[in-house]
């Protein structure tokens, strides 16, 4: 058979992972795919890091794409560009294209699957979302046939390792995130995890899947880790939750001559201990997705490191493969239903507010009044001081479900009150479908 020839772009974390399986399973993938794959070059920017692949390297990516003999081009460099021009030109010279790059398919992947289809070739990501897990290939595949209508969990590994090691050995987030970023399981530049851009990615990714809509990641609301502190994760502790850092991506159907629309989000949140997802811990990854006929199914396993994601990208080579070998394609672009994407502001969540006030007389009703004067109800109030008319008093406010822009106004009113010292933080807490939240 003659053999499916594979151009590597980037031979980092994951691109090494993916060598090594490529050479350690040559015969089994050959048998798989129905012909043998072989490495015809490998670009890199510093060829000398990788004297042991010998004549494949190369810093030509730009001729690598193009080369004659060359059927598939596998992008593990990351970014968008040159990895955006790479592919492009690799796809319009009627090469099939696997890629892990979810910060370029959210940013540019319709272009990317019009340059796959106007060649007649393949665009798989698998690697994109949520390392190991197959989880794409069921939303594009296994549940076409049904209507998807949310899709939400841990997707960033680096991040659940942070909050997962903050939490349980009351490590510092400085050293959890150094100890991700030598796992390998961080970005190239780490603030794409911690900053929540990485997540925010994969949930437009996510979306557009779920959705058959195009959904950017400008189109996704998007927190990170940073302001997570140790009193953030005791006070969720005393409320029987963990903090997880969530993406959520919904339906919700038309309702008051309002259409049915569609949503994604990303930020940290209280969710109760008895949840599954608040066990996912390190750089594990779940993902719960909710559908009319199928009802809830979860997604668990490995969602970052070298050789978990190497399987997902393997995964994809060798379906290309199959489909060089056989004739046809996979799956292509599904966005026909073009659902509006809501604002965040009209999105209704429920919130931990925890503020340090004048710890006096009527403080108290003063700030629960301007909860009530946004139309925000509140499920409990918290006070604890030493009632000291000089002193300050930390006030605990846990809301009921209520419009993010209600909630936003009235923090601001809040933080603009005599009595107010501080905010020390908003959470939303999210249940998840769950009953049982504490609070
Ligand atoms: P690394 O930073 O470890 O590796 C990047 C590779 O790309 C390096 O080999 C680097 O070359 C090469 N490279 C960078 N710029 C260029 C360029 N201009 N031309 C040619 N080669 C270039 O990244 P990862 O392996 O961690 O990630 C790769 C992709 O996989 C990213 O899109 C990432 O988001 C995605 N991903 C990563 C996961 C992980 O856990 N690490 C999990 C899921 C997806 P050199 O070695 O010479 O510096
Ligand atoms: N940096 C990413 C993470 C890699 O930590 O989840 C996997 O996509």
């Amino acid at each position: 058979m003659k053999p499916i020839r594979v151009a590597m772009l980037g031979c980092g974390t994951v691109g090494r992972e993916v060598v090594r399986l490529l050479r350690e399973q040559a015969d089994e993938l050959a048998a798989r795919a129905g012909a043998p794959v072989e490495l015809a070059g490998v670009a890199v920017r510093r060829p000398h890091k990788h004297s042991d692949l010998g004549d494949l390297i190369t810093t030509d990516a730009s001729g690598l794409v193009t080369r004659d003999d060359v059927d598939v081009v596998v992008e593990v460099i990351g970014g968008i560009e040159p990895a955006r021009t790479l592919l492009l030109e690799a796809l319009k010279s009627g090469k099939s294209v696997v890629t892990a790059n979810k910060a370029l398919l959210a940013e540019d992947g319709p272009a990317l699957a019009e340059a796959a289809d106007a060649s007649g070739v393949d665009l798989y990501y698998e690697a994109a979302v949520a390392g190991a897990i197959p989880l794409l290939r069921p939303l594009r595949e296994s549940l076409v046939g049904d209507r998807i209508t949310r899709v939400a969990g841990i997707v960033n590994g680096t991040t659940n390792f942070i909050l997962s090691a903050m939490a349980a050995s009351g490590s510092s987030y400085a050293d959890a995130l150094e100890e991700a970023t030598r796992l390998g399981y961080a970005e190239a530049d780490p603030s794409a995890d911690v900053d929540g851009y990485d997540a925010a990615s994969k949930a437009a990714i996510l979306a557009s899947l779920a959705f058959h809509t195009r959904v950017n990641a400008a189109d996704v609301h998007c927190e990170g880790i940073r302001a997570v502190t140790a009193t953030d994760i005791a006070a969720a502790s005393a409320m029987g939750c963990v903090i997880k850092l969530l993406a959520i991506c919904e339906r919700t159907p038309a309702e008051d001559g309002v259409p049915e629309s569609v949503s994604a989000r990303v930020y940290p949140a209280m969710i109760p201990a008895a949840h599954p997802l608040a066990s996912v811990d390190g750089a594990y990854n779940a993902v719960f997705v909710e559908a009319d006929a199928a009802g809830q199914l979860m997604f668990y396993g490995q969602g970052a490191g070298g050789a978990p994601t190497a399987s997902a990208v393997l995964g994809d080579l060798v379906a290309v493969a199959r489909n060089r070998v056989l004739g046809g394609r996979g799956p292509r672009e599904s966005a026909y239903a073009s659902l509006p994407v809501r604002p965040m502001g009209t999105l209704r969540t429920r919130y931990h507010v925890s503020l340090e006030v004048a710890d006096r007389a009527g403080v108290l009703s003063a700030i629960t009044g301007e909860f009530a004067h946004h139309g925000v109800s509140i499920a409990a109030a918290r006070q604890t001081g030493e009632g000291d008319d000089n002193g300050s008093a930390r006030i605990v406010v846990v809301t009921h479900k209520a419009p993010e822009a209600a909630l936003a106004a009235t923090v601001d009113v809040l933080a603009g009150l005599d009595v107010v010292h501080g905010v020390h933080s908003v959470l939303r807490v999210e249940d998840l479908g769950r009953k049982g939240v504490a609070g």
